[in-house]
């Protein structure tokens, strides 16, 4: 399965949710998760997201295999998120901070 990371939070551009062909995105206030349940693994939405916080679960970042198990979790609790919208209003700023986990609503 692929799993969104960090990168994403506060940002949630939103251009991943457009290619799967699975409709595997959930979305929470600020982030978005892909449901392992239903990533068919086709490799699309990697390219598309401008913050790289999509990885294959193998390739996870060092420090950030938390995200697999949460991506899994949060899937569970969040509604599926089928079409592009406008990015949060400071995306583009939060995109160049490394460490935004404690910003995360679940
Ligand atoms: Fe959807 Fe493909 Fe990304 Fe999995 S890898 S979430 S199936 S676009
Ligand atoms: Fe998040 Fe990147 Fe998708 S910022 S919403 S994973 S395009």
């Amino acid at each position: 399965t692929y799993v969104v990371t960090e990168s994403c939070i506060q940002c949630k551009y939103t251009d991943c949710v457009d290619v799967c062909p699975v409709d595997a995105f959930r979305e929470g206030a600020n982030f978005l998760v892909i449901d392992p349940d239903e990533c068919i693994d086709c490799t699309l939405c990697v390219a598309e997201c401008p913050v790289e916080a999509i990885f294959a679960e193998d390739d996870v970042p060092a420090g950030q295999e938390h995200f697999t198990p949460l991506n899994a979790e949060l899937a569970k609790l969040w509604k599926p998120i089928i079409e592009r919208k406008d990015a949060l209003p400071e995306a583009d700023e939060w995109a160049k901070v490394e460490s935004k986990f404690d910003k995360l609503q679940r």
